[in-house]
């Protein structure tokens, strides 16, 4: 049975990745903090207990997935948070909670377990966000994470690419998940209006499913029609 492991799982896009690898037949290792949140369950997935900031915690617990597995097909670093607000106000906790866990978790992760992708000819797929592509309002620190990961992609695959590796990397737009739970504004309800997880775990099989010698590198999913919801101050969760 072919291996993959999908960092954040326990919640939105990587729940869905999960679920949609599992479908396909593979043997899915997901990592989250808390993995109470999702009621996802099945003979094929396990969820493994892994804050993706802790570096040491992070090789562990991988070390110890790659010695029960013995390879590794795909890794989705998908695991990521979000704040947004004017830079200045921005609480440097959280500028480097956001390059820990989007830029730093992905390049130890797939330095940990790029051997092992080399050997089964696997997939490393960088879910990133259409705001390494082009700059938003209000989103300077994230933005600049989701650039660096889509810069680590295309020069990782240049590297790799002759040993039979392929690196995908996914660039959605708004997508309806807890994701915005902290901020003040959400994707719109309107199905016009966003991107559902569901569609990101589409195009992720879609991805990991070509024949050998063609490499989907990119892929850009954006809602018809852009439309974002302002929140009141009471429908937005605290940290
Ligand atoms: N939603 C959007 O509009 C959108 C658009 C473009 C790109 N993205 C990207 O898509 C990815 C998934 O986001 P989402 O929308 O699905 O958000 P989400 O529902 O909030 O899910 C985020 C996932 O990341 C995990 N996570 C966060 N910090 C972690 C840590 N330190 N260690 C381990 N896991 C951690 C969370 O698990 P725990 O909290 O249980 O640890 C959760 O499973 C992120 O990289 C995000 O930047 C999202």
């Amino acid at each position: 049975m072919d291996i993959a492991l999908v960092t954040g799982a326990s919640s939105g896009i990587g729940l869905a990745i999960a679920g949609r690898l599992v479908e396909m037949g593979y043997g899915v290792y997901g990592y989250a903090r808390d993995h109470g949140k999702s009621a996802f369950r099945h003979a094929r997935y396990t969820a493994v207990e892994c804050d993706v900031t802790d570096t040491p915690v992070l090789l562990e617990r991988t070390e110890a997935l790659l010695r029960e597995t013995g390879g590794l097909r795909i890794l989705v670093n998908n695991a990521g948070v979000g704040f947004f607000g004017p830079h200045a106000a921005m609480a440097p906790e959280r500028i480097e909670r956001m390059v820990k866990t989007n830029l730093i978790a992905p390049m130890v992760l797939t330095r940990a377990t790029l051997r092992h992708l080399a050997q089964s000819r696997g997939y490393v797929v960088n879910i990133a966000s259409t705001a390494a592509l082009s700059p938003g309002s209000h989103g300077a620190a994230y933005g600049a994470t989701k650039a660096g990961l889509h810069q680590f992609g295309q020069a990782l695959f240049g590297e790799v690419r002759k040993s039979g590796v392929r690196v995908v990397t996914l660039y959605p737009d708004m997508t309806r998940t807890p994701f915005y739970d902290h901020a003040d504004f959400e994707p719109d309800e309107d199905h016009g209006t966003h991107i559902t997880p569901e569609c990101v775990a589409d195009a992720v099989a879609q991805a990991v499913d070509q024949r050998e010698g063609t490499v989907i590198t990119q892929i850009v999913l954006r809602p018809q029609r852009t439309q974002v919801a302002r929140k009141g101050p009471s429908q937005k969760k605290k940290d």
